[in-house]
């Protein structure tokens, strides 16, 4: 009998686990597994899609999209570009690195959509829950069938989480905030910097959320932007109309009272603090329990549930790296899955993620958390057949990108990067990203980049 996968979510984790197996060359005596593909939206795409709504969905699920209007890539293109198909393959021509959400999203569902994918998935479907037979070793997963109103289960041998972990808010409580006079809101919630046009506006969270909707909303006209840091600021060189303080301690009225004893009246409160990792369909023992970091613990190599690795999670780890590294993740599932990588004993694998753990508790800044997460990329990527990619190489990118935020955080986006897997030199933006106000595909599309084409980068 075959093997029987579930995969849950249609995210690019989920997408890479369907790709892994729709290119697997598969051996003489290897057979395809029947795959079945649960995915609550009505497309695939994942936390790319966008979606106005907000709260709950038109079947009543929460809404999975955390992504907002005029959204463009924090990082690189060059640095999450698939060694298996390239931006130049994808656009038949060069274009710059820092692409719009609509863009990059083109690329990512290009290579999916020319494989039939899309035959394995069952849209509008919400995992409801998931349970292990200790007896048949089998898993049931239950599931909501939105298209036909009917709930109903099915066993399977192995099971892949791959519903992402920047969906469900981590909403703090901040005294007086129930009498705050204007709207407060989660970073998951926001949707359109226009919204906050002459408007003083208070951040709390000091990461990518809070950096990029702050920035965001100061290009689209707000009046002012108060980030408000727990641990540590940004600490960017900001323009006039952004500043720093610590963190918020009181609401009183409308104004907001900081740690530092320093006051600011503001009309709305975006609190960028982050997402839980939340599986609602899983039961505790099955169940990934972190914070947002590097190395989750209990899953070997970074996916296998290590008290059971018929259990898979896809995409868990704060993300330097994004698509490759799912791929590498979901090439080395797949061949665990396909039994080509033998799992070693539980002591072995105990040893490996208690080493990966110690290296993470010790790394001291972002330049040795990008080298760990390319050590971690390269220890999937040796077993498998998955093209070599220069992850050394997309590291160096990724500590450029870090030191260009630091020199000009309104202008890193207008930088330039050369592509470790075609050798093409990014054209530039036709005007600074700051006087770009028109994200769309179409408009990024309708300029004529004059891209400069060239040989692959040299391995590290
Ligand atoms: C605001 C924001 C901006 C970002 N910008 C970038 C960027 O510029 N570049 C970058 O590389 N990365 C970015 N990311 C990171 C982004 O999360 C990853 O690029 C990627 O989307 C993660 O893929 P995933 O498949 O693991 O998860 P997701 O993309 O979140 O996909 C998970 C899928 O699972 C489905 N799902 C969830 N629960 C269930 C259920 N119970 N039943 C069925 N289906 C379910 C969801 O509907 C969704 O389709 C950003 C993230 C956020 C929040
Ligand atoms: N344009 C883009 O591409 C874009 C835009 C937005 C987000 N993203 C992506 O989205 C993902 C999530 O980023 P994120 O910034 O939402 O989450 P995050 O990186 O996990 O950061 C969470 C932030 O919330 C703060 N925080 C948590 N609890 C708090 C509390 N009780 N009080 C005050 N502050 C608190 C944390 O502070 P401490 O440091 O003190 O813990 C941290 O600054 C990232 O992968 C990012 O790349 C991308």
């Amino acid at each position: 009998m075959s093997l029987k996968i579930a995969i849950l979510g249609a995210g690019p984790s989920g997408l890479a686990q369907l790709r892994s197996f729709v290119s697997a060359q598969l051996a003489a005596h290897e057979e395809m597994p029947e795959i079945v593909c649960f995915e609550k939206q009505s497309d695939l795409g994942g936390m790319w899609n966008y979606t106005w709504r907000t709260g709950l969905d038109k079947h009543g699920e929460p809404v999975h999209g955390s992504m907002y209007r005029y959204l463009w890539s924090n990082g690189p293109k060059e640095c999450l570009e698939f060694a298996d198909y390239s931006f130049d393959e994808h656009f038949g021509r060069a274009i710059p690195s820092y692409p719009p959400r609509e863009v990059l999203k083109n690329y990512v569902m290009g290579r999916i959509e020319r494989k039939d994918v899309r035959q394995y998935i069952r849209f509008e479907t919400a995992v409801r829950w998931v349970s292990f037979d200790e007896h048949t070793q089998r898993f049931s997963v239950t599931v909501m069938d939105h298209q036909t109103d009917q709930l109903h289960s099915e066993e399977f041998d192995f099971v892949v989480v791959a519903t992402g972990h920047f969906s469900t808010p981590n909403v703090p409580y901040f005294p007086g905030v129930e009498r705050f006079p204007g709207r407060v809101l989660h970073a998951h919630d926001f949707r359109d910097a226009l919204e906050f046009k002459d408007k003083d506006l208070l951040l709390v969270g000091s990461s990518y959320s809070a950096e990029d909707i702050g920035t965001q909303c100061h290009k689209y006209g707000a009046k002012s932007v108060t980030f408000s840091y727990r641990s540590r600021p940004l600490g960017y060189d900001w323009p006039a109309g952004i500043t720093e303080v610590p963190l918020l301690e009181r609401l009183d009225g409308n104004v907001a009272h900081f740690s530092d004893g320093s006051s600011k009246a503001v009309d709305a409160i975006i609190l960028c603090t982050g997402y839980q990792h939340s599986f609602p369909f899983l039961p505790d023992d099955l169940r990934l329990q972190t914070r947002n970091r590097l190395y989750p613990q209990s899953l070997y190599k970074g996916i296998l549930w290590e008290s059971n690795p018929r259990l898979i999670y896809l995409g868990m780890q704060d993300q330097y790296f994004t698509f490759n590294m799912f791929d590498a993740q979901a090439w080395y599932a797949r061949d665990v899955m396909l039994g080509r990588i033998p799992l070693p004993d539980a002591a072995t694998m105990q040893a490996d993620m208690q080493d990966w753990l110690s290296r993470e508790e010790a790394l001291a800044n972002a330049s040795a958390e990008i080298d760990f997460q390319a050590a971690y990329v390269r220890d999937l990527l040796q077993p498998t057949d998955y093209p070599e990619f220069a992850v050394e190489a997309q590291g160096e990118l990724f500590k450029r990108w870090k030191q260009d935020k630091k020199v000009d955080i309104m202008g890193y986006r207008n930088q330039c990067y050369t592509s470790t897997v075609t050798g093409t030199a990014a054209p530039e933006l036709p005007a600074p990203w700051l006087e770009i106000l028109d994200d769309s595909l179409e408009h990024f599309l309708s300029h004529d980049y004059a891209g400069v084409v060239g040989e692959p980068v040299e391995q590290v």
